[in-house]
């Protein structure tokens, strides 16, 4: 049987987490990993930070801290944000552990040995003033490939491209401003051209692979793969394990996909089963997926897989790398330093953390970019608290008043309307599964609550509150009908909102113990089951005066261009 290991992007150590993030690697990793969780597969979910990389060290320049004590502290906070958002790893590792390094090393020497990896002699650009190298994001100017003014040295925003720092049009130094000079260093070089052919062989036999994450690797591979620097002349980072390459660290895209074997490892050892990693990476049998953003596609579909298609171990590859396209804030790009962003603290307290992965569950950039707009939230916010929201509080307290707070036992004979509602909840199941499997939440989200609004109609049609006076049996029977149809909602939708989920089988009197339930139409007996004592309200309809606010706040946050 298989079992599946599955990641997030490591996100950087280099200040919090926004909607963007989540929408991309996190909350769709989640809701896979609960869902084959409620399935019954063997699955583990693993991520860490991402601590190396110049991107961190400019910014604990900046703010004149340690690059250790930065890194703690971000890694700390945005562990803090995941706990805070229900994203559920089985382990949340760093890339600053010692066996993090000594992976990484013989990852290094491992493609050394056989060649992949070259040393060279390269121009790079140096700046008097500040004294050093300017690795990575230390340069900016224009990206050679497609023009974009004002890129960062190692990637190019704009058109994605991974750029040599040295290939920089217009280079200036990001901490001085200044024009740097070009000094002689020596690099090494990771040879993609060498796999090229059994990367193609592999991204083309992926017949179910997202097509714009297949299509963008297998372009990059037309287009021809060259040689890459993969070490830098800077201090923070992994040393580079040759005696003759002292003072240069791997390059943070080089050791931060290892992060995801080395923080198995640390979960594994932290289990007490220190070898266990080993049953999930070089096992055939392990279904690898990782979840990332557009903007790390070329790393995991090309130079990752190679690295690991390299090593003497027999490291799986890839099973699939469902990529996610960008994901904005009212027209523009996330960004706390541009004061375009969105409080997560304040928002959680105001409007729950099930309501917010519903909003970007239901309208994710799966296929194409896509965005959180206030508006679009409200929207999402309330059809939540009108339909499931509604439908729960209804029903239940209407068996509280009515019923002496339990579900009625079916009394009647069932007629065509409650077998029909009652018959849709297999292929409901079939159907959302599938979504699910096929990392297509927005499409399972909208199964899923089709149901809830059968469910409603078959409330509205069947009209409990009037059968109570006049056929007491039957109301008992359309309750218990209805009762099971919320059920298998809150079953469809609990990777999208486990909390609420489980609140409601809480309230419905399951007792689900803070466990996943099993994805299947529940089959048990609900005659006379006590509900539960539960009567708050699942969620709170927003208003447009407060919506105006929230907009007006985020206007005045923006900081100009
Ligand atoms: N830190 C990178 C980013 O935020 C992602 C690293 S993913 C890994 O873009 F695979 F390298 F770990
Ligand atoms: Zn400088």
């Amino acid at each position: 049987m298989a079992k599946h290991l599955i990641t997030s992007a490591l996100p950087y150590a280099n200040g919090p987490i926004h909607f963007g993030h989540i929408a991309g690697a996190y909350l769709p990793a989640d809701i896979y990993n609960r869902f084959l969780r409620q399935k019954g597969e063997e699955v583990i979910y693993i991520c860490g930070t991402d601590e190396y990389g110049v991107a961190i060290t400019i910014n604990a320049e900046k703010a004149g801290v340690p690059y250790k004590e930065y890194v703690d502290k971000n890694h700390a906070l945005i562990k803090a944000f995941f706990d805070k958002l229900n994203i559920r790893f089985d382990h949340f590792s760093r890339t600053t552990i010692p066996e993090h390094a000594a992976l990484a090393q013989e990852f290094f020497l491992a493609l050394h040995e056989k060649g992949h990896i070259k040393p060279a002699v390269e121009a790079q650009f140096f700046c008097v003033t500040c004294n050093r190298f300017l690795a990575d994001r230390y340069v900016s100017g224009t990206c050679p490939k497609c023009g974009a003014a004002n890129v960062r040295g190692d990637e190019c925003t704009k058109c994605g491209e991974w750029l040599d720092p040295s290939k920089i049009v217009n280079p200036s130094c990001k901490v001085c401003g200044k024009t740097p000079e070009i000094r002689q260093t020596t690099q090494y070089f990771l040879d993609l051209k060498a796999f090229a052919p059994r990367l193609k062989e592999w991204l083309e036999s992926k017949k179910d692979w997202k097509p714009n994450v297949k299509n963008k690797a297998l372009s990059l591979i037309e287009e021809g793969l060259v040689e890459r620097a993969i070490t830098r002349d800077i201090s923070w980072g992994v040393p580079v394990p040759l005696e003759e390459a002292k003072g240069k660290v791997l390059y943070v895209w080089f050791d931060a996909p290892i992060g995801y074997i080395s923080a198995t490892m640390e979960w594994a050892k932290l289990a007490g089963k220190p070898e266990a990693w080993k049953d999930w990476w070089l096992d055939k049998d392990t279904k690898l997926v990782h979840f990332i953003g557009k903007d790390n596609i070329i790393f995991h579909t090309i130079v990752w897989p190679a690295m690991l298609m390299g090593q003497d171990k027999q490291y799986i590859i890839p099973d699939n790398v469902p990529g996610n396209e960008f994901y904005n804030l009212e027209g523009r790009q996330f960004s706390k330093s541009d004061g375009w962003y969105i409080d997560t603290e304040d928002f959680f307290s105001k409007y729950g953390v099930d309501a917010l992965r519903y909003a970007i569950a239901s309208n994710g950039p799966e296929t194409s970019d896509s965005q959180f707009t206030w508006e679009d939230f409200q929207g999402r916010n309330n059809e939540l608290a009108d339909s499931l929201g509604n439908l729960v509080n209804r029903c239940f307290s209407f068996m509280k008043k009515n019923f002496e707070g339990k579900i009625p036992a079916i009394a009647s004979e069932l007629t065509a309307e409650d077998k029909a509602l009652l018959d849709s909840f297999a292929p409901a199941f079939d159907e959302v599964g599938k979504s699910y499997s096929a990392y297509r939440v927005r499409q399972a989200v909208s199964q899923a609550m089709a149901l809830g609004h059968a469910a409603n109609k078959y409330v509205n049609d069947t009209a409990p509150w009037k059968l109570r006076k006049t056929d007491l049996a039957r109301c008992g029977t359309v309750l218990n009908v209805a009762s099971r149809a919320i059920i298998s909602v809150a079953i469809l939708m609990y990777p999208v909102i486990p909390d609420t989920a489980l609140k409601i089988l809480e309230k419905a009197g399951l007792k689900p113990d803070g466990k996943a339930p099993e994805f299947k139409p529940f089959a048990g007996d609900l005659n006379n089951m006590p509900l539960g004592a539960d009567d708050t309200l699942l969620f709170a309809k927003i208003m447009d005066d407060q919506i105006k606010l929230e907009v007006e706040k985020l206007k005045a946050s923006e900081k100009p261009a």
